[in-house]
């Protein structure tokens, strides 16, 4: 483990591997994981299962203000509690997916998760996953990256991850490209790479390149504050 502990950002597209990647370097650096898109996908099934109007903001932003997001310290990390319920999988179903890019463009909900977001960053040793970490929730990071990857690679993981069939990819390239397209061209803290974050291409590289790509990173960064 590193004599330092670094607060890191993570960031990206959809399925360029973030949580992965953020996880495995939280475990080689004993950092505290948090993946913020969590968030945003709890407030949007909370929604969906209690027939909010999700094209509401002002509905929207008084649902996320009036959820309760914990944390609890477990041996395996730190494992996010939604109004004091274990995270449902249905977080990740397709119609979550299809509407969290609408509900997380509310400056009334980032305001909120936001706010929650920063409270955990007070201490050192964290690392979160998102879209507007390194630029808006933790600007301060000591280390920012910006994992990219191309959509075809892109489509082919969460694919993967969801154990579709073939014919399913070009409808998820689809709808990868639609909620990037959303996520970068809000007003609201935009999908985009801090102007310090290192940018990594992740389109040739497995999970374990990436995260020793990181871990050097890291390291350099450690190496310069141990002497300033
Ligand atoms: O894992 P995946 O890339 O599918 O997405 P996620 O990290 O679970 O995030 C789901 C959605 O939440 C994103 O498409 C964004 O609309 C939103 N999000 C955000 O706006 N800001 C964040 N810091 C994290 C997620």
């Amino acid at each position: 483990m590193l004599p330092c502990q670094l607060n890191i950002a993570v960031d990206g597209p959809a399925g360029a591997g973030k949580s992965s990647v953020a996880r495995a370097v939280a475990d080689a650096l004993g950092l505290t994981y948090l993946d913020t898109g969590a968030m945003y996908r709890a407030v949007t099934w909370k929604a969906l299962q209690s027939g909010y109007d999700i094209h509401d903001a002002e509905t929207m932003g008084a649902l996320a203000a009036g959820t309760r997001f914990e944390w609890r310290q477990e041996q395996t990390g730190l494992t996010l509690l939604v109004d004091g319920d274990l995270l449902h999988e249905g977080i990740r179903s397709e119609s979550v997916t299809a509407n969290v890019s609408l509900v997380a463009s509310y400056e009334t909900v980032r305001s909120v998760l936001r706010d929650r977001q920063r409270k955990l960053c007070t201490s050192r040793g964290v690392i979160m996953d998102g879209r507007d970490i390194g630029t808006v929730v933790m600007p301060g990071a000591d280390l920012k990256v910006f994992l990219t990857a191309n959509l075809l690679e892109r489509a082919k993981r969460r694919l993967r991850e969801l154990g579709g069939s073939d014919e399913e990819l070009s409808g998820l390239m689809r709808s990868i490209a639609e909620r990037d397209d959303k996520d970068s061209s809000r007003e609201h803290s935009p999908l985009r790479p801090a102007p310090d974050a290192v940018i990594i291409d992740t389109t040739e590289l497995n999970l374990q390149q990436v995260v020793e790509l990181i871990l050097r990173h890291a390291n350099a960064v450690c190496a310069m504050e141990q002497e300033e």
